[in-house]
């Protein structure tokens, strides 16, 4: 099982570039589903679940090509087998995003349930109660999700109890096929599900309230091919920041956008850094001081996001000052903060509350990895630690960060993977 071995200490400075989003890639994937003409993407990130996902639609019969240049070449005319099975959905639970599109063309899909993970239980009883609103027939027996529909789905108006962004996409894709008009209330307005509408709209959906929390989307019999380039990753945009603001240093991440970080680059801002943004860069730089610890609670976008908080409670555990990260959105997403207090910070747990006391430095230590954030969490912790912090189980940082290990070697970093 391969392991990231840091030696901490190295200010961060120099440029990278940012991949395409990992958590738009796999919905625009599962979309392809939608439509029997061919769809080319382009910046797709080499991730470790974005294989996953198109291995998972090759099993469905779905014809992809790799093509480094022009990107991937997808057509799903002859899809023949409407199942995602338990040993692909059990690796990764973004495959549930395959049900609304296959029900919405096939008429039918049977898809493994997809089980909890680290930070918490992830049902999807809002994207099953939805799809049944729209008139599938939902069972669940021996672990998996059999949904049918006689004919095609009814538009429908679907309020969600709780903003999910899976439940959205999942329902977004329906709708585009659906018959009649659907109307999501209380949607996600994360930037990927934009992205994923703006897809949609590229293969002929009819959708109006893109980047609002209410979303109307016309039914329409087919869609039809197109060629579509995926968002750069702002996950992976503000975990590169925060790495290089907890090590006091000064860097330019290219092929991203500052429109959809503003919580997090406000956040920067407060903990001292100097940010300035250009058309597809953002530069930060600490001028070598101190971070300053900054209080963080996470939800829906465009609040704080969720996927931010681990790197931002390792930049806060060497930041001056005390700091509250609070997060709402998952039950268990703290985890990260015992793994640090080995290496010797200062964090104690209140409920869905961690309270962080700065400290000058961490020392370094064998630390072990649990989801994907809460890993380049530790990764940045290691960088700011005195000595060699040794991070396991960091599949899962390759299941979320392209290339990890060289771009924080091209930042300065010394990074090394070891088996
Ligand atoms: C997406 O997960 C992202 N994953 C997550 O990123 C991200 O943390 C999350 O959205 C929140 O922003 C992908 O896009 C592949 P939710 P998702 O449905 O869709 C509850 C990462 O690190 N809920 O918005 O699964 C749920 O328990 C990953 O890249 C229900 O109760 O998240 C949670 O408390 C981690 N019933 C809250 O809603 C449902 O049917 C938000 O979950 C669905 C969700």
């Amino acid at each position: 099982m391969d392991k990231l071995e840091i030696t901490g200490g190295a200010c961060l400075s120099g440029e990278i570039r940012i991949s395409g989003s990992k958590n738009a890639a796999l919905p625009i994937l599962a979309g392809v589903l939608l439509s029997e003409e061919t769809i080319t993407l382009g910046n797709l990130p080499h991730l470790h679940d974005v294989t996953t996902m198109i291995a998972l639609l090759r099993t469905m019969g779905v014809e992809i090509t790799m093509d480094a240049e022009a990107g991937v070449e997808i057509n799903a005319g002859n899809v023949n087998n409407t199942t995602a099975p338990y040993d692909l959905v059990r690796t990764m639970r973004a495959s549930i995003l395959v049900l609304g599109p296959l029900v919405a063309r096939f008429g039918r899909a049977r898809v493994s349930f997809p089980g909890g993970c680290s930070i918490g239980s992830r049902p999807v009883d809002l994207h099953l109660k939805a799809l049944q609103a729209m008139g599938a027939e939902i069972t669940v027996t021996e672990g998996y999700i059999d949904a049918v529909c006689d004919g095609r789905l009814k538009g429908a108006h679907v309020l969600f109890e709780t903003v999910t962004v899976g439940g959205t996409e999942n329902i977004l894709m329906a709708a585009a096929l659906a018959d009649g008009t659907t109307i999501i209330e209380n949607a996600a307005r994360e930037p990927e599900i934009e992205d994923l509408a703006n897809f949609l709209l590229a293969m002929g959906a009819k959708i109006s309230g893109i980047g609002t929390s209410v979303l109307k989307v016309e039914g329409v019999e087919r869609l039809h091919g197109c060629r579509y380039r995926v968002m750069p990753d702002r996950i992976e945009t503000g975990t590169y920041l925060v790495a290089a603001a907890a090590t006091r240093g000064s860097i330019t991440v290219k092929d991203t956008s500052s429109s959809y970080l503003e919580a997090v680059l406000l956040k920067l801002e407060e903990a001292g850094a100097d940010i300035s943004v250009g058309e597809d860069w953002i530069k930060l730089d600490m001028h070598g001081r101190r971070p300053k610890s900054v209080n963080i609670k996470t939800a829906p976008y465009p609040a704080f996001p969720t996927d931010m908080q681990a790197q931002f409670t390792a930049m806060n555990a060497v930041s001056d000052g005390v700091s509250r990260v609070t997060e709402t959105i998952f039950e268990n997403r703290l985890m990260q903060t015992h793994e640090m207090n080995r290496m010797g910070a200062n964090i104690s747990i209140e409920g869905h509350t961690a309270i962080i006391t700065g400290t000058e430095k961490l020392q370094a230590a064998p630390v072990m990895a649990s989801d994907l954030r809460a890993s380049a969490a530790l990764v940045i912790a290691g960088l700011v630690a005195e000595g060699h912090t040794v991070v396991d189980r960091i599949y899962h940082i390759d299941r979320g960060y392209e290339c990890i290990e060289e771009k924080f070697q091209m930042l300065g970093a010394t990074v090394r993977r070891v088996s």
